[in-house]
């Protein structure tokens, strides 16, 4: 029921997306955020902008036009469309009053609750996804009688003193239902996308219920982003390949995060840290790999494991780095795996490490990974205590020694070692990183330990999943918290200046 005319346009070949933004005049900070994403979106030279509703707090018709604290989010659009960006604008259930005068002011395009556009090839429904929530009753037939086109006219034309009044009501009435209602009541009914998606579509995509999903159903894709306002997640389409991105806290907290991961071999945080990287979509730090890379070195020359003097000037001189894929090289030139993963150099790895001056000069290198892209995965034995004591998130991965060897084992089948050996040499490594002078292994203070023992690899990634993107919920409101003015401090008056300035 898309109550403007479409337009043609070309299939976009780079496409950002996202939803629930929420904006509200009166939080300068949520607007700036949601500028920075446009103007990041622009700069990666995105050519098709997607906001799958729920844009704005509440949209009041032409008198939001005119809120001055929107200004600056809605100059950006038109200053896109002007770029030659085509922007799209969907209904959410808190701004189903947008419409024709912001087509008109900013030529964007506002076809209403959907559009359907072709990505790579493949017919993508973009929605805002409440329609698929029909558990929730209450919430459709409110819906659809505030989406009744004569009662929509009537709201828009109200006084903007009586409409903001409404809805106030109408969100108050919403938020205090929603903390009654179930989680199955409020969440996405996997048939009704199904019902969607044979009717004509390969993909879905839509936000609506504040958190990320990707599922392959059986007719198609489903992508659900989580809230753009307290989380930064949004969908990205380039290189042919439809991206989910769950977080990404530089548009909520306006600053990259870092996860540190400690743990002895074997305790799972290499695959662990590697999916999570993958899944939140930051960067992967393997530590370790440096270590292991010096120890190349060394045993290219002809250095003793003991020689702290000679390893302290040979980490100097090798310039150990790492690539945004991990891989890691000395002098520019790349390491191969098998070299760096060799019997021989893991069993003088820990030895080299436990020097002082070959700690102190992998540090820089460590945290310069921490200044690309929107955050970073970082593991190793001293990633919490050490090398990023500030870190957003710390966790610490543990298993027992059986367990511990007997993954190790079936890691490297090939190398023909029983249980025991390969135990023997888990204990000794152990016990040497743990029980050297400098950055020993040990859980840093904050850290939260996780016994991997009894846990399936996907199981440990999905709770530190939840933890980073329920932690960055909770890093934004303490940081709303600590920016709120005291009530009267910044009444109109301050609302009228920024009017004026704009
Ligand atoms: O994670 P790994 O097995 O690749 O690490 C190899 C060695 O490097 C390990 O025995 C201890 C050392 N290491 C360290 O001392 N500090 C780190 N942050 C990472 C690894």
């Amino acid at each position: 029921m898309d109550d403007l005319p479409r337009r043609r346009s070309r299939p976009p070949e780079r496409a950002w997306f996202c939803s629930d933004l929420h904006l509200d005049g009166g939080d300068p900070g949520g607007v700036e955020r949601a500028c920075a994403f446009v103007d990041h979106a622009l700069a990666e030279g995105c050519d098709g902008l997607f906001l799958l509703g729920d844009v704005f707090k509440a949209w009041l018709g032409t008198n939001s036009l005119r809120d001055a604290g929107l200004a600056p989010f809605l100059q950006r659009l038109a200053g896109a469309v002007r770029a030659g960006v085509r922007v799209v604008l969907l209904h959410g259930n808190h701004d189903f009053l947008l419409g024709r005068h912001l087509e008109q002011a900013l030529g964007v395009e506002v076809p209403g609750r959907s559009v359907d556009v072709i990505l790579g090839g493949r017919r993508a429904h973009l929605s805002h996804g409440d329609e698929y929530c029909t558990g929730d009753v209450d919430y459709q037939r409110l819906h659809r009688v505030l989406r009744f086109g004569p009662l929509k006219g009537l709201l828009a034309g109200l006084p903007h003193a009586w409409q903001v009044r409404l809805a106030n009501r109408i969100q108050g009435a919403s938020t205090e239902a929603t903390a009654h209602k179930s989680m199955i009541e409020m969440s996405i009914v996997d048939a009704e996308v199904e019902r969607r998606l044979s009717a004509g579509a390969d993909v879905a995509v839509c936000g609506h219920v504040h958190s990320a999903r990707d599922a392959e159903l059986e007719h198609g894709r489903l992508v659900v982003m989580a809230d753009f306002e307290s989380t930064g997640s949004h969908a990205v389409f380039s290189g042919g390949e439809l991206r989910l991105v769950r977080v990404d806290p530089r548009w909520v907290l306006g600053r990259a995060c870092v996860v540190a991961l400690d743990g002895p071999a074997g305790s799972g945080k290499s695959s662990v840290s590697r999916q999570l990287a993958a899944r939140l979509g930051f960067g992967h730090l393997d530590s370790g790999a440096l270590y292991r890379a010096v120890t190349t070195a060394a045993l290219r020359e002809g250095l003793a494991p003991d020689d702290g003097a000679g390893l302290g000037e040979l980490v100097g001189r090798c310039s150990p780095s790492l690539d945004a894929h991990g891989a890691v090289s000395l002098d520019g030139v790349p390491v191969p795996d098998s070299e760096l993963r060799s019997e021989a150099v893991t069993a003088r790895v820990s030895r080299v490490s436990a020097h002082g001056a070959v700690r102190a000069g992998l540090i820089e290198v460590q945290r310069g990974a921490a200044r690309l892209g929107a955050g970073l995965v970082a593991e190793g034995r001293d990633m919490g205590t050490v090398v990023f004591p500030g870190a957003d998130f710390v966790f610490y991965l543990d298993a027992s020694l059986d367990v511990r060897a007997a993954r190790r084992l079936a890691q490297n089948p090939g190398e023909g070692q029983d249980l025991a050996t390969v135990k023997d040499a888990l204990a000794a490594r152990d016990h040497s990183d743990s029980g050297r002078d400098v950055a020993p292994l040990r859980a840093a203070e904050r850290a939260e330990v996780v016994d991997t023992s009894e846990l399936e690899l996907e199981h440990v990634v999905d709770l530190l999943e939840q933890r980073v993107v329920e932690g960055i919920r909770r890093l934004l409101s303490e940081q709303r918290a600590a920016a709120r003015v005291p009530p009267g401090a910044q009444g109109s008056g301050a609302r009228q200046a920024r009017a004026a300035s704009s």
